[in-house]
């Protein structure tokens, strides 16, 4: 069996390609999760792709990835700047963390300058678009390959 990884995007990403295209571009949510189970599938990777604009929601999905995958990409959208929960949630996960923004958030307004979510991921990409979430995945294949090789670290 593949090794399993969540990919969750948060609030106002299915509006993806409509959504200030300047900012986020114009691909669409369909399209990067399509590409990302596409990437998944050529490195090994069994890619699950899930959207909510609840932040309900997403714990519930973090909670339920902690028996089940071995990585969870997020993108928590607005919520990385706000939410203490998801965060919470994120702290109880024992797999691989990859923290995910389309956009470059320190080049922005002052409010995106933070995440509560960096300090519970393993690693953060943002400012590359839909080229980080690929290359997150690429680094989530060759860790687990690593670990497999080297489990004792
Ligand atoms: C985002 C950046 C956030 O500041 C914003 O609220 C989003 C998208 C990004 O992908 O660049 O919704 O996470």
């Amino acid at each position: 069996m593949p090794p399993a990884v969540l990919v969750l995007n948060g609030p106002n990403l299915n509006l993806l390609g409509r959504r200030e295209p300047a900012v986020y571009g114009h691909e669409t949510l369909a399209d990067l999760e399509a590409a990302c189970v596409a990437a998944g599938s050529d490195l090994g990777l069994a890619v699950t792709c899930r959207q909510s604009n609840h932040e309900g929601e997403l714990i519930d999905w973090i909670h339920a990835a902690r028996e089940t995958t071995a990585a969870i990409l997020i993108n928590a959208g607005a919520y990385s700047h706000t939410s203490q929960a998801i965060p919470d949630a994120l702290r109880a996960y024992p797999g691989i963390i990859v923290e995910l923004h389309l956009s470059n958030i320190y080049a922005r307004e002052a409010f995106r300058h933070h995440s509560h979510i960096s300090a519970t991921a393993t690693a953060v990409i943002c400012g590359l678009g839909s080229q980080g979430y690929h290359l997150a995945l690429r680094a989530v294949a060759e860790r687990l390959a690593a670990s497999a090789q080297h489990p004792d670290g």
